[in-house]
C-alpha cells in the first residue's frame, strides 16, 4: 500500500464498483461492448462464487477529501489454477493489465504487477504466467518476467 504515490490505494474489486468506472479502465486494454451495471454485477458475482480463484485488484484515485473515492485509474487480476501437474502445483495466471490512458508512466503498472505477483506467491503459487503484446514485453521484463514459449489462440 505504501508504495503506491499519494492520492492513490490498492483494494480489491467491489460489487459497487462498476459506478467507479471499472470498465473505462479496462477500455484502454481492449473492445469491451455494451455491458449493463446488472451484466456487470452478474459477472462480479459469478467470480465472488469461485472461492480463491479469481482476484481483481483495482488502484483508486482518491478525491479532494482523501477519504472519497473518485475513480478507479488501475485493474489487474490474478487467476489461481489448481494443477495436478506439479503434485498438484498452483499456477497463477495474469490478466486483464489495465492502467487509465492518463494515469500511465507513474509506476502504477508496475506496482500492480508486483502486488499481484506477491498475493500469488503468498496463495502458494509457484509462477505466474500472461500473455502480452510484442509493444508490452519490455513492461513485463521490468517487471521481472522472462521470455518463454509461445502464444496460440483458437477464435469461435
Ligand atoms: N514497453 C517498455 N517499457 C514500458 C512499457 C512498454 N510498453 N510501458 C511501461 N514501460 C516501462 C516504464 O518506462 C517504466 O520503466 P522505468 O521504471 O525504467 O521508468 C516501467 O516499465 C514501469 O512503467 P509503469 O509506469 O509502471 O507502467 P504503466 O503504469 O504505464 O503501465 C501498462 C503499463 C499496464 C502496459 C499500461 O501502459 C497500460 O495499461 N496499457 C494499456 C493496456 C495494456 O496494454 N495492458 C497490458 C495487457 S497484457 C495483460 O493484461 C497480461
Amino acid at each position: 500500500q505504501s508504495l503506491l504515490p499519494t492520492g492513490y490505494t490498492f483494494r480489491s474489486l467491489r460489487r459497487s464498483d462498476y459506478k467507479l468506472g471499472h470498465l473505462d479502465v479496462l477500455a484502454d486494454l481492449a473492445h469491451i461492448g455494451d455491458i449493463s451495471e446488472a451484466e456487470w454485477t452478474e459477472r462480479f458475482d459469478y467470480l465472488a462464487k469461485c472461492e480463491g480463484t479469481y482476484l481483481v485488484l483495482v488502484i483508486v484515485e482518491a478525491g479532494d477529501d482523501e477519504h472519497e473515492e473518485k475513480r478507479i485509474v488501475g485493474t489487474g487480476t490474478l487467476v489461481v489454477e489448481r494443477k495436478f501437474l506439479f503434485k498438484l502445483g498452483i499456477q497463477g495466471h495474469i490478466e486483464d493489465i489495465g492502467i487509465k490512458a492518463d494515469q500511465q508512466g507513474k509506476g502504477l503498472g508496475i506496482k500492480m504487477l508486483n502486488a499481484l505477483d506477491l498475493i500469488a506467491k503468498e496463495v502458494g503459487c509457484y509462477k505466474t504466467i500472461l500473455d502480452c503484446s510484442a509493444k508490452n514485453e519490455g513492461f513485463y521484463i521490468k517487471c521481472g518476467y522472462d521470455k518463454e514459449g509461445t502464444e496460440m489462440q483458437h477464435y469461435f
